[in-house]
């Protein structure tokens, strides 16, 4: 019977072998060489992630590792009341629990890490680094990823805002008209958008609508990945999910391979969107797989939305040509530093940081939006 102990001392021994010259499990599986040129440092992340990409590269420029680096950048919106799409001010699920999903990987290490359907932590990304460092398993959920959680230290809050509150009262109010939830216009009160200062909260929905998985129901996560000089790569995606999503729901967000997938030797990519298209297709791994076999960023994005397009047959899912009716963002930067990031419709945006310069740019995409 092999233990621990046994399994790590063979990986000892093998490192020696590696270090003697002889063939390592990336020569064999073909992958490129590693770069010994210096590379641009580069951060990338979904459009909420400007400040966070920017944190990201200063860390990595001031020698931190990939991975705090974009921990830390990403715990800027989790920890933002008014992102209503990421940790703390998420929106809730249909019983108004704020439910928190988030994956890390660290390239240098091959460590993963991640927590599903975890409440009452702000910075589901840090309980994630957690998993990874202090466990021997990748993935926790729900009670037993809060109870891990609160081992570790994380206080345990309520994550539900008082305009998140808002949002999902109106939500229930709208399902239907023969329960006993009045809507705002049937109780005479005042909606949550008039409530927060008229037109720059209704802007806000919008913006909200437009990144929505469905066009109808919010939606939103961050994706933050960055590499360093030394060709090290890391990557976080942190999400409070589909909004009014039933209790247990979780998306690609804390699955490795599809919101997220980091492999050292190649790039690191994430995505935000309906996480469910991006499950059935191992997005975030497919889009990595495409850049091992020569494919920039942005191209293998493209070709992993394509799969999206393919697999999406059902026909509450299409619109009447027969296209997605949701949206998909990839967000990719490769070992060499070259980075890009694509959609399923036009509009999308994404924020990048290289050398210092942050900045929103066009996503690609695959369809113009009609509207
Ligand atoms: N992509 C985030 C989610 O579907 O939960």
């Amino acid at each position: 019977m092999t233990d621990r102990r046994d399994f790590l001392r063979r990986s000892v021994v093998a490192g020696v072998g590696a270090a003697a010259g002889l063939a390592t499990s990336r020569e064999l599986s073909g992958a490129p060489a590693v770069l010994s040129t210096r590379v641009a440092p580069t951060a990338i992340a979904s459009a909420n992630g400007l400040e966070a990409v920017e944190l990201a590269l200063g860390r990595v420029a001031d020698g931190r590792s990939t991975l705090n680096a974009v921990v830390e950048g990403v715990n800027i919106v989790e920890r933002d009341p008014d992102d209503m799409s990421v940790g703390y001010g998420g929106l809730p699920n249909l019983d108004g629990v704020v439910q928190l999903d988030s994956s890390v990987m660290h390239g240098p290490s091959r460590g993963a890490g991640a927590v599903a359907c975890l409440e009452g932590v702000k910075t589901p990304s840090r309980v994630a680094v957690d998993v990874m460092r202090h466990t021997d398993h990748v993935l926790l959920v729900g009670k037993g990823a809060q109870r891990f959680a609160k081992s570790m230290g994380h206080p345990i809050e309520n994550l539900l805002t008082e305009r998140a509150r808002r949002r999902w009262i109106e939500w229930r109010a709208s399902m239907s008209d023969s329960d006993d939830y009045l809507a705002p216009e049937e109780s005479g009160m005042p909606t949550s958008a008039a409530l927060e200062d008229g037109g720059a909260a209704e802007a806000a929905v919008a913006s909200e609508l437009l990144d929505s998985h469905d066009g109808v129901r919010p939606g939103g996560t961050i994706n933050c990945n960055v590499v360093d000089a030394k060709g090290d790569l890391s990557g976080v995606t942190t999400t409070s999910g589909l909004a009014w999503k039933v209790p247990g729901r979780v998306g690609d967000s804390p699955i490795v391979g599809a919101g997220l997938y980091v492999d050292n030797d190649v790039g690191a990519c994430g995505s935000t969107g309906r996480g469910e298209a991006v499950i059935k297709t191992c997005g975030s791994h497919t889009v990595v797989e495409l850049m091992r076999s020569g494919m920039s960023p942005t191209d293998a994005c493209l070709e992993a939305l394509r799969r999206i397009v393919a697999f999406t047959v059902e026909p509450r899912l299409t619109n009447r040509d027969g296209l997605p009716n949701f949206n998909v963002n990839y967000y990719a930067v490769s070992k060499s530093g070259e980075y890009g990031a694509a959609a399923i419709w036009s509009g999308a945006r994404f924020a990048v940081c290289i050398d210092g310069e942050s900045r929103r740019e066009d996503t690609a995409y695959l369809f113009e939006r009609a509207d």
